[in-house]
């Protein structure tokens, strides 16, 4: 069965990314046999440039119609007025993508390659060996609710308005992911909100705890407070196997966790729907995969980007959506090596190195996750 994935590169250092993440997906096909047929498309500003819209119309069929959806970054100065603006359209692509695919469940490994232990700004004994994941709500809370919007008071001041909402189904179907996340897992579980202020948090941690003790009594389940959860990320993230939150909390914890990594730009991303029940596929999900770093304008067309969290993006998408384990696993060693021969990108220069000492660029990295995934397959 040939598996059909839509590119989207979209902006900034999306599309030099995406450009090495594709050679790995080549790579694949031509050494490993994985059976795939890539379209590409546009989104974010690059199709706004274009279409005069962020996402278009066709843009959603096509990412509806696909397995899978592989996307760069989106978004940058030039597009910032009119994403300031009011209505729909002025609404990113990505967001509105990752709601019209109804992809709940954002998956973001923070993981501490060794070979980088040393090279963080936070300490290598309190970094090492740490692997956990976070299990961030995507598509709901303070992106989506209602009502939202900024209006003109009477007096002449203005007053904006976003509202933060849950129902149970969407804590539920998002804690059910991360229960069995950490089954398979170390079998911990910390569900994060802030229950001491919002009633979003109180709902939250009751519905958590309510399907712990119905079906999940052997994962080890703690619930910390947001802000408790931002201190011990950096004081003590080895205690963490899996993270459950809401949509903002994740998107803010999972940028500090990213220097337990080295760089956001280490950072992979899966985004995935409920199962869709195909016969004979019937754990196959809709899914985006996406680096988390976004896109960098103010090093995008110089080849400089780090593309490793593009690449690793390619090896969750081998895992949860191609059921490749052991080539996800074979891609994500490769990385390590290529890390392990000491290249490096400017975002994850060694400590201490003086400024301009020598970094590689994006394609130099890429020949280097090949090379490696070549020298484990001779
Ligand atoms: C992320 C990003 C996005 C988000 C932006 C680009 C809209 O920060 O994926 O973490 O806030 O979700
Ligand atoms: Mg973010």
């Amino acid at each position: 069965m040939t598996f059909h994935l839509l590119v989207l590169p979209g902006d900034g250092i999306g599309p030099e990314v995406i450009a090495q993440a594709r050679r790995v997906l080549d790579w694949f096909a031509t050494r490993r046999g994985l059976a795939i047929e890539i379209e590409d498309g546009l989104i974010g500003g690059a199709s706004h440039d274009r279409h005069g819209s962020f996402l278009t119309e066709q843009t959603k069929a096509r990412a509806q119609a696909a397995d899978a959806v592989l996307i760069g970054a989106e978004g940058g100065p030039k597009w910032a007025r009119i994403r300031a603006g009011s209505g729909p359209e002025s609404r990113s692509g990505l967001i509105r993508l990752r709601r019209e695919l109804d992809v709940y469940a954002n998956l973001r490994p923070i993981r501490c390659f060794d070979a980088l232990a040393g090279d963080s700004p936070l300490k290598a004994e309190v970094i090492r060996g740490v692997d956990f994941t976070i299990v961030r709500e995507l598509t709901g809370g303070v992106y989506f609710g209602e009502p939202r919007g900024i209006e003109e008071l009477p007096d002449g001041t203005r007053r904006a308005v976003d509202t933060q909402v849950y129902t149970t189904p969407e804590i539920e179907r998002i804690a059910r992911v991360a229960f069995e996340l950490a089954r398979g897992r170390a079998g911990r579980l910390h569900s994060v909100e802030k229950a001491n202020v919002m009633k979003t948090g109180v709902l939250w941690r009751q519905e958590v705890e309510r399907l712990h003790r119905a079906e999940y009594s052997d994962v080890a389940l703690e619930n910390v407070l947001a802000d408790n959860c931002a201190m011990q990320l950096i004081r003590n993230p080895r205690q963490f196997d899996v993270i459950v939150t809401d949509n903002l909390f994740g998107d803010l914890l999972s940028d500090g966790a990213a220097m337990i990594a080295g760089s956001l730009g280490m950072l992979p991303s899966a985004s995935l729907g409920a199962p869709l029940g195909a016969p004979g596929a019937e754990d196959r999900r809709k899914a985006i995969y996406e680096p988390v770093h976004g896109s960098a304008p103010d090093i995008a067309g110089r080849g400089l980007a780090n593309p490793l969290g593009a690449i690793l993006s390619v090896a969750m998408m081998l895992r949860h959506s191609l059921n490749r384990e052991a080539e996800a696993a074979l891609l994500e060693g490769a990385v390590e090596a290529a890390l392990g021969n000491g290249l490096r990108t400017a975002d994850i220069a060694p400590a201490g190195a003086p400024p301009g000492a020598p970094t590689v660029g994006t394609q130099t990295m890429g020949d280097g996750v090949l090379a490696a995934l070549e020298a484990a397959t001779q």
